[in-house]
């Protein structure tokens, strides 16, 4: 394998993002930029992304960040050796603005074009930061998606178990909005947790007693609004606990599911070291990130948790994907059409 030079670029949802990141003949990748810009400001007054509001800032400013990566990088656009755009799954008008521009880029430089899968980029960044080797299981809990991937090689994916309504992080920013909490919700409602008592209101633990590893949250989310429908008005004390009520909810349903998740593996390939890693911005929770670990201590197996900044969306991942693609071989036509849905 030769060492690639990978630009990516990544424009699915609220962050413009992109990265130059090198794979060397070993397989081990470097970051050397990588440039996001998160639309907080844009979407704010909405309380939710507007998707026709995400795809107009993208085309304002990817230019200037794929400029700021290359500034960063101390390159030129023609020193990488190929580029690599998310091409959904997405909002579309965004995922259009990423992959046209990846597109038009590698026309221009006659560079190979790498179409990548979102999710792909994801289940990846793991070897990326931390060299993980195949197989491994993966919890991706973002704003868009929850679900529990086998990841088994490049390109080789087997998902064992999703949600069945809202993803996790959406059900933290819609709790967050219950609670006058502000965006993005996540964070919001794990500071304000802090504070408060997680045994106050025992809040349902969804699909927990179903053997099954899908997730369900939007039940717990309806019992969240009428906890604090029945004793509005809520003063600060009431918020924190009922935030810190419903994150103890939370993180005994994704610690019992990884413990799960983890006995199947176990059966599966008995023969391999059990590692389990996280993607997506939920990746930042403390709570669920020490359930996550005390489900891993009892499996034996190792837990990797990158970086956040890799966590939640950004270039390098696309970049990664592109490169781990690209050392098989692999290489996408101009007349890759983007996809709005595309699991893996
Ligand atoms: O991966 P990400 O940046 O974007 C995508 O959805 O692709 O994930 C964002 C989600 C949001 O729903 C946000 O509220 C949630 O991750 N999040 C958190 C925390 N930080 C971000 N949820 C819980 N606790 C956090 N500390
Ligand atoms: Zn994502």
């Amino acid at each position: 394998q030769a060492q690639a030079t990978i630009l990516g670029i990544e424009t699915s949802c609220d962050e413009t993002a992109a990265a130059i990141i090198v794979r060397d003949h070993n397989g081990v990748g470097t970051i050397i930029a990588n440039v996001v810009r998160s639309q907080f400001d844009e979407h704010a007054a909405f309380g939710g992304v507007v998707p026709e509001l995400a795809a107009r800032a993208h085309v304002s400013f990817l230019d200037y960040i794929i400029a700021q990566a290359c500034r960063e990088a101390d390159m030129a656009l023609a020193d990488v050796d190929a580029i690599a755009a998310t091409a959904g799954p997405g909002l579309i008008g965004g995922v259009l603005v990423g992959l046209t521009t990846a597109k038009a880029l590698a026309a221009a430089l006659d560079k190979p074009l790498l179409a990548i899968n979102h999710l792909e980029a994801h289940a990846l960044t793991a070897r990326l930061t931390d060299n993980v080797a195949f197989p491994y299981l993966m919890l991706l809990v973002s704003g868009g998606h929850s679900q529990f991937v086998l990841v088994r090689g490049v390109g080789d994916y087997q998902r064992w178990g999703t949600t069945i309504d809202d993803a996790l992080g959406e059900a933290f920013d819609k709790v967050a909005k219950m609670l006058s909490l502000g965006v993005p919700g996540g964070p919001a409602v794990e500071a304000i947790a802090k504070m408060g008592d997680p045994k106050r209101f025992r809040f349902p633990r969804p699909l927990l007693r179903e053997a099954r590893l899908d997730f369900s949250f939007s039940g717990l989310k309806t019992a969240v609004r009428l906890q604090a429908e029945a004793i509005a008005p809520l003063n600060q004390q009431d918020i924190a606990d009922i935030a810190a009520s419903f994150q103890a909810a939370v993180a005994e349903v994704v610690g019992t599911r990884a413990r799960d998740a983890l006995r199947q593996f176990a059966i599966d390939l008995p023969e391999q070291h059990p590692t389990l890693v996280v993607a997506g911005g939920v990746a930042a929770n403390r709570t669920i990130g020490a359930a996550l670990q005390s489900a891993a201590d009892e499996a034996g197996a190792t837990l990797i948790v990158p970086p956040i900044a890799l966590c939640t969306d950004n270039g390098a991942m696309v970049a990664w994907a592109g490169a781990e693609r690209l050392a098989l071989g692999a290489a996408d036509g101009l007349d890759f059409t983007a996809r709005a849905r595309w699991p893996l």
